[in-house]
This record gives structure tokens, C-alpha cells and sequence, in this order.
């Protein structure tokens, strides 16, 4: 039998690193994109460069003559596009650069299949950030309309269009997966979760704890609903090889706030928290010591916020899943045990006997 050819773009992101071994476990040919840096960028995907059937290809999605090489190359059966300026928060200042990576790059994709591998399926990384998150809306599903508030999110939401329309004109089979929060021990450092996980390990681990600034963050009172990204990649593998040409969301249904999270990650390495104070001057402390642990920055705020994520059943499959799910408490539980052990993502030795799919 000839082997199936999948293409990812960003394989070195959270996402793609769990994506890529799970089609590699699946017994796909994977050509992982990878964008040409000036120092190395595949701490998550080391231990597959290994693996017989994955085939490292540079790609920036912006450049069209190397999309069109590479589909017209590989000729894949399925395509992931995971590739994004993924972080909200710096859209607001480079909304050029988003809208081209995360909008426009999958009008090129879309046509450079019409026109090379016309059997390939497709899927697009949708977001729930998509809905906007005003508590009106909430809870989020499926039917719910779009009101994108960055730069990121208008751009995803071109993306999120033209697919709805290359798969409705008969184009291209393709799919939106519109996925809220999800983290792992291989989220990136600058996304809210993994930068306390980090800190409140880096504060466990700590002999000398008055050494220690406290953790600075922005907007304490988002609420957003956190899942574990594995989960939601085997969902991404499923709607392309169970295609069935609907859009879907993927969320727990459990909403819960920046500070609530900070708390359960500093009672997971045994301390309790105090909030006091409020807006710019709230400071929350370890009970045990008095010492204030978390303090307000006003540069992690957002010229525009996305108050409240939280997502229904309306079209998720995630609620319909059979596999096992780990809740937030399990989720907090994992980044942290990670994060104790671990300074960065990235020994081989280590991805490979944590990661979730191989076999
Ligand atoms: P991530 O960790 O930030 O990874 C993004 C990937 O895209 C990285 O591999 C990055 O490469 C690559 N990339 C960025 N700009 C590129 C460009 N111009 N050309 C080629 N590659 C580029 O993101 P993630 O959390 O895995 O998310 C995966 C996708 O799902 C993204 O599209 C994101 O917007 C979307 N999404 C994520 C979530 C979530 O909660 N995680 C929720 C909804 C939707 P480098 O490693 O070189 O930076
Ligand atoms: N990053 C960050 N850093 N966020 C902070 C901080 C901080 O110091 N302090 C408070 N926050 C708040 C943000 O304002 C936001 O409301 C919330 O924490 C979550 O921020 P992020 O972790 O950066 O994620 P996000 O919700 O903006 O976006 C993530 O999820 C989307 C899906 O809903 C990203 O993964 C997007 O790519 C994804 O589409």
C-alpha cells in the first residue's frame, strides 16, 4: 500500500509537535514546515527527527513559491494548517504581519490544492477567539456569532470564511476547527498558563523564596475555558480522517478566571494565595509568608479584551469524545510536575517518554 502523505505547518508549535507524532504513530509520511530561524526552533519535535517517515521542509507561510512547491511536491492527502502569529496580545502591534500569516497565507494554500493535490483534505486551526467572549454570548458554540476583537482574530476570521467557501463551492474538502484555550507542558512560555506553571515551580523549586520578584500579569479577571492540547489534537486528526465536512468547536464547558488559575497552581505545589487590593494595585500573597507573590503589570493588558470564553455543546466535539479527558485540576497538575523537573521543553529523552501518542 502506498503510504499516506500528511503536511503540517507550524510542526514546531505546541500543537503541531503533538499532531505530528500522533500521524506518525498513525503510520502517515509527515512534512513537518518549519520556519528558517537564526538559531534552532524544534525543541518540541527533536525526537522525531529521528523517525523514518519525517520529512523536515523550511516554510514560512507568507513566501507562495514554497507553499506551491511543497503541495505540488508532496501531492499530500491531508493538510494541517497550523501556522500562526498565535499570540493575541502582540497582534495589536503587528496586525500587518498577523493578517498575512494568519489570513491571507490560506488563500494560497487553498488554491495552490485546488490546483495540485485536489483530493487533500483540509484543515484550518480555527480559534474561539473568534466569538469575542462578551458575556452575553456565553456560552459559545457552534451557532454563535462572530465578533472578533484583535487583529488576530479578524485575521482568523478571513481564514475561518474561506474555507466555509472553498468547501461549499466544491473546491477543496475543508474544515474549521474552532478550538478554545489549550495547554500542555509544551505550551509557549509567553501564553498565561505556562508562565505562572513556570513561576509557581520556579517558586516551589527555590531555596532562598525572598529572593524572588513576584510574577507581574495583566488582566487577572479573564475567564477563559482551558483544555489539554492532546486531547484536542486527536479531534484535529479525526475531523480530517473521519471527514464529514463540518466546522466543529472543541472546549471543555468549564470557564475559569486568571486569578482562580493562579491559585490552583500555587495549591498544587501546596501554598495558598490572598488576593488583596484591586485593579493596578491588586497583589496577591503566599498566606504562609506574607510575601506578595503575584503583582499587576499594565503592559500585559490588552488595548481590547475577550472577557469571557466558555464552551457550549452546540457543535463540539469534544463533549462527544469517547477518550479519557483530563480536567483542569489534572491539566494544572501536568505543567507543573513538568515545569518542577524541567526548565524548557526539548531533551529528546524526555519528549519521548512523555509524549502522549507513541506507540
Ligand atoms: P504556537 O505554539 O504558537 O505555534 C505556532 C506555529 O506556527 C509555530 O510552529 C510557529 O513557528 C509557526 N509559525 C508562525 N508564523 C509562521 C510563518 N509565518 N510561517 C510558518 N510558520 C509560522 O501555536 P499552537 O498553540 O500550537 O496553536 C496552533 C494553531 O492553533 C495556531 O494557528 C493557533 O492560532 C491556533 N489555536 C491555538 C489555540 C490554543 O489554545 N493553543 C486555540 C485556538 C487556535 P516557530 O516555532 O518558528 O515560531
Ligand atoms: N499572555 C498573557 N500574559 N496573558 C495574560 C497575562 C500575561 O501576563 N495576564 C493576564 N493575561 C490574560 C490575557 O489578557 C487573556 O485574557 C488571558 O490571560 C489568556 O491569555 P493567553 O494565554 O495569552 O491566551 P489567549 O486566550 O489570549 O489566546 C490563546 O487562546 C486562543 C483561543 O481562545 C492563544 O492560544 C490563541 O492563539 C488562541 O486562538
Amino acid at each position: 500500500a502506498v503510504m499516506k502523505k500528511a503536511i503540517i505547518t507550524g510542526v514546531t508549535g505546541q500543537d503541531g509537535s503533538y499532531l505530528a507524532e500522533l500521524l506518525l504513530s498513525e503510520g502517515y509520511h509527515v512534512v513537518g514546515c518549519i520556519r528558517r530561524n537564526s538559531d534552532f526552533t524544534t525543541r518540541r519535535i527533536d525526537h522525531l527527527f529521528h523517525h523514518k517517515n519525517f520529512e523536515p521542509a523550511f516554510l514560512d507561510v507568507v513566501d507562495h513559491v514554497a507553499l506551491n512547491h511543497i503541495i505540488s511536491r508532496s501531492k499530500p492527502d491531508l493538510f494541517f494548517n497550523l501556522a500562526a502569529q498565535s499570540h493575541v496580545g502582540v497582534s495589536f502591534e503587528l496586525p500587518y504581519y498577523t493578517s498575512i500569516t494568519d489570513g491571507v497565507a490560506l488563500i494560497v494554500i487553498v488554491e495552490a490544492i485546488k490546483q495540485f493535490a485536489p483530493n487533500c483534505k483540509l484543515y484550518q486551526a480555527g480559534t474561539s477567539e473568534l466569538f469575542g467572549g462578551d458575556p452575553k454570548y456565553a456560552p459559545q458554540g457552534i451557532d454563535t456569532p462572530l465578533f472578533p476583537k484583535s487583529p488576530y482574530a479578524v485575521a482568523k476570521q478571513m481564514a475561518h470564511h474561506t474555507i466555509i467557501n472553498a468547501r461549499e463551492s466544491g473546491d477543496v474538502q475543508a474544515v474549521n476547527g474552532v478550538l478554545f484555550n489549550h495547554e500542555s507542558p509544551r505550551r509557549g512560555k509567553t501564553f498565561v498558563t505556562k508562565k505562572i506553571t513556570r513561576y509557581v515551580a520556579d517558586y516551589a523549586n527555590s531555596k532562598n523564596k525572598s529572593d524572588m520578584a513576584p510574577i507581574r500579569l495583566g488582566n487577572l479577571n479573564a475567564l477563559r475555558d482551558w483544555g489539554y492540547a492532546p486531547d484536542y489534537v486527536r479531534l484535529i486528526y479525526q475531523s480530517l480522517s473521519n471527514f464529514n465536512g463540518n466546522d466543529f468547536v472543541v472546549g471543555t464547558g468549564v470557564t475559569t478566571s486568571v486569578r482562580d488559575f493562579t491559585k490552583l497552581c500555587f495549591e498544587e505545589v501546596g501554598l495558598k494565595i490572598q488576593f488583596e487590593g484591586s485593579d493596578l494595585n491588586e497583589v496577591g500573597y503566599d498566606m504562609q509568608t506574607s510575601r506578595p507573590v503575584v503583582v499587576i503589570d499594565q503592559k500585559y493588558f490588552r488595548p481590547l479584551e475577550v472577557d469571557k470564553l466558555q464552551a457550549s455543546g452546540a457543535g463540539n466535539e469534544y463533549f462527544k469524545a469517547s477518550f479519557e479527558k483530563v480536567s483542569l485540576k489534572n491539566l494544572v497538575s501536568k505543567m507543573i510536575w513538568y515545569d518542577l523537573r524541567y526548565k524548557d521543553y526539548g531533551s529528546s529523552e524526555f519528549e519521548d517518554k512523555f509524549s502522549v501518542f507513541w506507540k
